[in-house]
């Protein structure tokens, strides 16, 4: 067995999948307990009325090759929610195991855990250096019951990307210890920095990319997990046969068709541009203390007084989020970029407090 495997929970490595219909396009479905008619109102390719493609092929291909994997590293699923979700109750018993992660981070791992009873092990991310990874703290916390250690590069709330050395150092001392999740859910507008290249050193790395952000699929409910071909077979046997929905499949499709790629690519470019633009016009402001240096398609803010920030942004019609209850970020707003207008709203707003 795979070392990676021998960390999973033993009834999960023992299950049986359900076996759903099977998947032969070309013949009539008299199989799947379907209804022959499509609605009028269906404008799909392959019909409402039908069940979708489990782990679709042609949507897993691209994917693959978007990122430059084998097919058999991916796993599509209803965005990296699904994936974290997966990945805790694959890897985590309840009661038992714990995974650890490094706030100020992404909230869901946490929730993940919780709803899975699984314990979390804190290690901060070091707000001194930039909010920089604390690899040295990361592999002393390890534990035998600590199976995931969840990265988020760059990171949400604060925008940074991890330092590639220090994920290094975390994935070495957690070889054969527990998986090692780098969430690279903004890594679109940090061109270059992926750690996809990294899978085939490390099978216990599991690397979760998104649709929803800079492909614009936020609504279509679009993620893939990347990893080790023996993990995506264990998360494949676990999610549901028909986690996406034939419009999503057919979004994918066409957000990863050549055009779809090209619009991608100039949005991603005028975000990187706005984030900048935004980020200098916001230092000028008189309750603005700090924008931290961002890779994502977001600016953490410090604030002087954000509580009257955020109720300016809401009489000009605007939200942005209020991370104030995360360690080491009481005086912080995270503001996302918008477009030229709306961000030029947005300053006209800020100016108003
Ligand atoms: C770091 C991070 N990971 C994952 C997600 C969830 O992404 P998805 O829409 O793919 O579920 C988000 C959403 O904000 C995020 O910030």
């Amino acid at each position: 067995m795979n070392d990676v495997l021998a960390l999973a929970r033993p009834e999960i490595r023992a299950l049986k999948p359900y076996s759903h219909a099977a998947w032969e396009p070309g013949l009539v479905r008299l199989h799947a307990n379907e209804n022959p008619w499509r609605d009028e109102s269906d404008s799909t390719g392959a019909g409402l009325n039908r069940y979708p493609e489990p782990q679709p092929a042609e949507l897993v291909a691209r994917i693959a090759g978007l990122y430059g994997v084998e097919p058999a590293r991916v796993l599509v699923g209803r965005g990296s929610d699904e994936g974290i979700d997966l990945l805790v109750r694959a890897f985590c018993a309840a009661g038992r195991d714990r995974i650890l992660v490094c706030p100020p981070t992404f909230g869901m791992y946490r929730v993940a855990a919780s709803i899975q009873g699984a314990g979390v092990v804190e290690v901060p991310l070091d707000r001194a250096r930039g909010f920089a990874l604390d690899a040295t703290g990361v592999a002393s916390a390890w534990s035998p019951g600590v199976k995931i250690v969840f990265l988020c590069s760059p990171n949400n709330p604060t925008g940074n990307l991890l330092d590639p050395a220090a994920v290094g150092q975390v994935l070495e001392a957690c070889s054969g210890r527990a998986l090692v999740v780098v969430d690279e859910a903004y890594a679109e507008f940090a061109p270059g920095a992926s750690l996809v290249p990294w899978l085939s050193r490390y099978p216990h790395l599991v690397i979760l990319r998104t649709l929803s952000k800079a492909y614009g699929l936020a609504g279509a409910r679009l993620g893939a997990v990347l990893g080790a071909p023996e993990v995506i077979e264990l998360l494949r046997r676990m999610i549901p046969p028909y986690a996406l929905t034939v419009p999503t499949i057919e979004a994918g499709l066409a957000a990863l068709g050549p055009a779809g790629l090209e619009r991608c690519r100039a949005r991603v470019d005028t975000l990187i541009e706005e984030r900048g633009r935004l980020a200098t016009a916001l230092a000028t402001l008189p309750l603005v203390e700090k924008i931290w240096p961002s890779d994502a398609n977001f600016l953490l803010v410090e604030c002087a007084d954000a509580g009257r920030l955020l109720a300016a942004g809401i009489r000009g019609g605007l939200l942005v989020r209020d991370v104030r209850s995360q360690p080491g970020l009481d005086r912080c707003l995270r503001v996302t970029v918008g477009t030229p207008a709306e961000n030029a709203r947005l300053l006209a707003s800020l100016e108003s407090a």
